[in-house]
C-alpha cells in the first residue's frame, strides 16, 4: 500500500521541517489539501506554498484541489509543481478538458469523489485517468471519522477496473488508519491519505511502516 501523508495535518508552522522529516520516512508521495472557504469550510495553503515546497523537495507532490471552480484553477496548480492533481467531479464544468490539460503537461490527472458521488458519473473518464480519489470523510478536516459506507463504491470501482483492463490507481482519503488499512487494500485500494494517522505521532517513520505492515496481514 502506498501512503501520501496529507500536510495540511502537520505542524505548518514548521512546513519545511515536516518536509525533510516526510523524506526519510518511507512515504511515498507528499499529499496537499487545497481548501478555498467554499467547496469546503476552512481555507489552507495554496499556490505559493506549492511553488516553494517544489523547490524544497524532489518527493512526488499530489495536490487535491477542494476548490468550487477548478476549471478556473487547476493550470495555476500544473505550472505551482503538482505531479498529481485531483479536482472534484462534483464542481467541475468541463473534466474531461481539465484532465487532457494535465495530461497534455505530463502530468498525473485525477478526479475525486464525495462520499455522496456515484463513482459511474466518471465511468466515461475512466480510461484517460490516472487517480480517483474515493472520500471516505466529508472533504473539509483532518482527523475525521472514515466512513465505511463508501467501501461499496471501492469494490464496484475496483471491480469495472478489473473487468475493463483499466490503469488508474485508486486512493482513498479520510480516516485511514493502521486498523482499516487492510480492508481498504482488499477492496482494491492502491494509496491511502494519512493526516491523523501520520502526524498524530512522533516518528513519522514508524507510524508510516504501520499502515503499510498492517495493509498486508
Ligand atoms: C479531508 C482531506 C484529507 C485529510 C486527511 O478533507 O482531503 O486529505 O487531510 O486527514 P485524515 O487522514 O486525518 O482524515
Ligand atoms: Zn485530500
Amino acid at each position: 500500500m502506498k501512503v501520501s501523508p496529507s500536510i495540511a495535518a502537520a505542524n505548518l508552522m514548521k512546513l519545511e521541517e515536516e518536509v525533510k522529516k516526510l523524506e526519510s520516512s518511507g512515504a511515498d508521495s507528499i499529499h496537499f489539501d487545497v481548501m478555498d472557504g467554499h467547496f469546503v469550510p476552512l481555507l489552507t495553503i495554496g499556490v505559493p506554498f506549492i511553488e516553494q515546497m517544489r523547490k524544497i523537495t524532489k518527493m512526488p507532490i499530489d495536490v487535491h484541489i477542494m476548490v468550487t471552480n477548478p476549471d478556473h484553477v487547476f493550470q495555476d496548480y500544473l505550472d505551482a509543481g503538482a505531479d498529481v492533481l485531483s479536482f472534484h467531479q462534483e464542481v467541475s464544468l468541463h473534466p474531461h478538458r481539465i484532465c487532457m490539460k494535465i495530461k497534455d503537461a505530463g502530468k498525473k490527472a485525477g478526479i475525486a469523489l464525495n462520499p455522496s458521488t456515484h463513482w459511474n458519473t466518471i465511468e466515461y473518464l475512466l480510461p484517460i485517468l490516472d487517480q480517483v480519489t474515493i472520500m471516505s470523510v466529508n472533504p473539509g478536516f483532518s482527523r475525521q471519522s472514515h466512513i465505511p459506507i463508501v467501501h461499496k463504491k471501492i469494490h464496484e470501482l475496483s471491480k469495472f477496473r478489473k473487468e475493463n483492463n483499466l490503469n488508474f490507481e485508486i486512493m482513498v482519503d479520510g480516516g485511514v488508519n493502521a486498523e482499516n488499512v487492510m480492508t481498504l487494500k482488499q477492496l482494491g485500494t492502491d494509496i491511502v491519505v494519512a493526516g491523523g494517522a501520520v502526524f498524530n505521532f512522533e516518528n513519522y517513520s514508524e507510524a508510516i511502516q504501520k499502515i503499510k505492515k498492517a495493509s498486508l496481514k
